[in-house]
C-alpha cells in the first residue's frame, strides 16, 4: 500500500514542482484587404494575441476573430487537414493552418493569402474556381469503357497494391500549396501545376480509365503542362500531403516524352511527302 502511494504520488509532485509552460505574446501581422470595397487599400495589420497550449494557426485565427477583429477573413472546414481550404502563405511559405502549431512559430509572424487565386479578402482565396477549371480542362475524372454503370452489378475487384497506389496519389486535398509556391505558374497563368499532373499519374493508374497516353498528351503534353515545369520542386516542399510530386511529375514527363517522339515520325496529312528531321539523341 505505502508502495502504491508513494508511485502514485511522485508525479503529481513533480508536476506540481514543475515550472509553468510560458506562453508567449504572439504578434500576428496579417495582410489585409478586400477588393470587393473600392475604399480598401492592401496593408498589414498587427495583431497581439496570448498563445495558449497546443495552440493551431486555426484556433489562433478564430481567437482573432471572435475576440478583437469580427471582419477578418479567413476559410476552414474540417480543421483536421482533409479539406484543403485553410491554406495561405504563414511566414511566406505556404501551409495549413490548421496543421501549423504556433509553438513551431517565432513570437512574431505573417499571414497572407495564397498567392495565383482570386482573391475574396484578406486571407481568403477561391481556390474551388481554379481547381474546377483545371478539372474541367484536364477531364479528371474516370472515362469509364462503359457507356451505363449498371450500380447492381459488382464491382471488378482491383488488386490491392494498385489500389494502394492510386490511393497514395488520390490523397490531394486541392488546398493550392503547391500551385502558390510554383514559378512557373507566376509567368503562366494557364499551368496545370503539379496537383494537374498528380491528377493524370492517379488516372492513367486506373484500370477502369480507358484513356491512353496520346488522350493523355492532348491535355499535358505542352508547356502549359507537364513540359511547363521548371523542376524546382516547391511543389514537392510545400504539398502539406506529402504527395509523392517529385517522381510523379517526372515520370510523366518520360511518358509525354515518349509520346511525342512517338507521335513525332507521323506525317501530316498537309506533310505527305516532307520527311520527318530525326531527333538527335541527347548525349
Ligand atoms: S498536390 Fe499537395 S499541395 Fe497540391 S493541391 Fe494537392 S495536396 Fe495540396
Ligand atoms: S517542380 Fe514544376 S510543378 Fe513543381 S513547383 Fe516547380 S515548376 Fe511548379
Ligand atoms: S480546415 Fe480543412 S484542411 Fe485546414
Amino acid at each position: 500500500m505505502t508502495q502504491e502511494k508513494t508511485q502514485t504520488a511522485a508525479p503529481a509532485a513533480k508536476a506540481a514542482d514543475a515550472p509553468a509552460k510560458k506562453h508567449r505574446l504572439l504578434k500576428i501581422s496579417i495582410l489585409r484587404y478586400n477588393p470587393q470595397d473600392p475604399d480598401s487599400v492592401p496593408h498589414m495589420q498587427t495583431y497581439e494575441l496570448q498563445e495558449s497550449d497546443s495552440m493551431t494557426l486555426f484556433i489562433a485565427l478564430n481567437d482573432l476573430r471572435d475576440e478583437q477583429d469580427p471582419t477578418l477573413q479567413f476559410d476552414f472546414v474540417c480543421r483536421a487537414g482533409i479539406c484543403g481550404s485553410c491554406a495561405m502563405l504563414i511566414n511566406g511559405k505556404p501551409g495549413l493552418a490548421c496543421r501549423t502549431l504556433t509553438k513551431d512559430l517565432p513570437d512574431e509572424f505573417t499571414l497572407a493569402p495564397l498567392p495565383a487565386f482570386e482573391l475574396i479578402g484578406d486571407l481568403s482565396v477561391n481556390t474551388g474556381k481554379w481547381m474546377r477549371n483545371m478539372s474541367e480542362r484536364m477531364e479528371t475524372w474516370v472515362h469509364a469503357k462503359i457507356d451505363e454503370v449498371d450500380l447492381r452489378k459488382q464491382e471488378e475487384p482491383m488488386d490491392p497494391q494498385l489500389a494502394e497506389d492510386i490511393y497514395v496519389l488520390d490523397r490531394c486535398v486541392e488546398c493550392g500549396c503547391c500551385i502558390a509556391g510554383c514559378g512557373t505558374v507566376r509567368i503562366r497563368p494557364d499551368f496545370v501545376g503539379a496537383v494537374g499532373i498528380n491528377k493524370i499519374a492517379r488516372f492513367r493508374l486506373d484500370p477502369r480509365d480507358e484513356r491512353n497516353d496520346a488522350d493523355y498528351y492532348e491535355v499535358v503534353g505542352d508547356e502549359s503542362g507537364v513540359f511547363g515545369c521548371m523542376s524546382l520542386l516547391a511543389c514537392h516542399d510545400f504539398c502539406p500531403k506529402d504527395l509523392p510530386l517529385k517522381t510523379q511529375i517526372a515520370f510523366i514527363r518520360r511518358k509525354m516524352a515518349e509520346q511525342g517522339m512517338g507521335n513525332y515520325d507521323k506525317v501530316l496529312p498537309t506533310q505527305k511527302g516532307k520527311k520527318a528531321i530525326p531527333i538527335k539523341p541527347i548525349k
